[in-house]
């Protein structure tokens, strides 16, 4: 997605009040998947009201799922297990989520379906899962050297034992999805951990699967049955609230109902270490998922050095943390990252365009950058490089900023928040 709309941003002295986040975009993409291929109605309350997951639910429609909204749910009509030949190519718009997992279970069916996406999604890579799934019996062509387009020729598939050879959440739950419509158990290892909303959602659906540490097994033939659900609030939302609230130390904002998950929540040593104060309550476990009430006060801001398995754990949260890392007594160093260059942009590359403008160094690496401490930002002109993650995370950055900042592309943010500019504005104390 290119956006094209600005917003600008004045400085604010303190962030406070509460905000209830959308649905966490992660588990939403997982169960409205597995929701279309179940069998049953699936009520889901707090879906994500990003743009991405619209793409996914687009999907589904063309696959011949039937949803609908009702007041404040969405009600997703499994079609246990076997989906409608789609009439025309499959649009994922801006997201890796949609492609990469909606391959693994349009892998297990009997049909050719096409899916492409926007300009950024074309230059994503699709190898990691052209490969294993071409392993389980799938056929899949792309346009060049593994990009999108892809044409997936679906039909009966083999398990396999699969080593990720790139920690990604995303392969991972794609290949347990087709797990399920392979004849034998498919086995899945990783690198290192990454979350595993596909291995709880898929439980949550009633899948039976084996988990151990960084690996997990599933046998074909099950059956999915719907679910009553509440999606939690996104965290990784939550992370530019919290990354603002650190910047001052009058903050104090709360944030209820927010994914906790412990693959996902890695942030929150990471702030506590760099000096925000941190409280849960409330703290609960929904289909396997913990969630629970985050407080938050400012205090001291620290640096830290982010690398090996705490990259992939903090990777979409890594924009923000980078974004006021100028700010910091000690910077921050991230290294272990690569994955950062082929996201919704370069990262690593739109991190460190925007933080010169505003005035800070920044070392670039082929993996990752370092950014020094206390280099007082100033008000700029940046631009999003239409990813949503970098719009957000300098709205954060220009809070604290010397005169005001404009955010090119902004609405890019609709992608995983599109509220996000409003909610802020009514958080920030000037
Ligand atoms: C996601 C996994 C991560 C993450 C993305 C969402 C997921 O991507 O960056 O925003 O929901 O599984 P990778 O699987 O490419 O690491």
């Amino acid at each position: 997605m290119s956006g094209t709309n600005s917003v600008v941003i004045r400085p604010a002295k303190s962030l406070s009040g509460a905000v209830a986040l959308p649905g966490d975009k992660s588990i939403s993409h997982r169960y409205a998947m597995l929701a279309a291929i179940a069998h049953g109605s699936t009520r889901l309350e707090n879906f994500s009201t990003g743009a991405d997951c619209a793409s996914t639910l687009g999907c589904l429609r063309s696959l011949g799922v039937d949803w609908e909204r009702q007041e404040d749910f969405l009600v997703i009509h499994g079609r246990g297990g076997k989906l409608q030949p789609p009439a025309a190519p499959l649009d994922c718009g801006n997201s890796g989520s949609t492609i990469r997992m909606l391959s693994g279970i349009l892998a297990g069916q009997e049909f050719i379906s096409e899916l492409t996406g926007d300009a950024s999604l074309s230059r994503r890579p699709m190898a990691r899962i052209i490969q294993p799934l071409e392993q389980m019996g799938a056929r899949i062509e792309s346009s060049d050297a593994g990009r999108p387009p892809l044409r997936v020729t679906g039909g009966r598939l083999r398990s396999i034992d699969y080593c990720l050879p790139v920690a990604s959440a995303q392969v991972k739950t794609a290949l347990l999805f087709a797990g399920l419509f392979a004849q034998g158990t498919t086995r899945v290892e990783e690198p290192v951990q990454t979350r595993d909303h596909g291995e709880l959602a898929l439980a949550a659906f009633g899948a039976e699967l084996d988990r151990s540490t960084r690996q997990a097994t599933i046998r074909g033939g099950q059956q999915l049955h719907a679910i009553n659900a509440a999606v939690p609030g996104d965290i990784s939302s939550a992370a530019f609230f919290l990354c603002a609230a650190a910047l001052f130390p009058e903050s104090e904002i709360s944030l209820p109902a927010v994914l906790l998950n412990p693959t996902r929540a890695r942030l929150l040593d990471t702030l506590t270490f760099m000096g925000l104060r941190i409280t849960l309550e409330q703290v609960e476990e929904r289909q396997g998922e913990l969630v629970g009430t985050l407080r938050a006060q400012g205090g001291a801001l620290n640096g830290a050095r982010i690398s090996g398995a705490a990259s992939a754990a903090l990777i979409d949260e890594i924009p923000v943390l980078a974004a006021i890392a100028p700010y910091t007594s000690e910077g921050i160093e991230i290294r272990d990252a690569r994955e950062l260059r082929v996201k919704e942009s370069d990262r690593i590359a739109s991190l460190t365009k925007n933080l010169a403008v505003m005035g800070a160094e920044a070392e670039e690496f082929p993996d990752g950058l370092r950014i020094r401490g206390g280099q007082p930002l100033r008000g700029a002109s940046v631009d999003s490089f239409g990813d949503h993650r970098i719009a957000m995370a300098f709205a954060v950055a220009a809070l604290r900023a010397r005169g005001e900042t404009e955010i090119r592309g902004a609405d890019a943010a609709v992608i995983s928040y599109p509220d996000f500019f409003r909610v802020l504005e009514t958080l920030v104390e000037r």
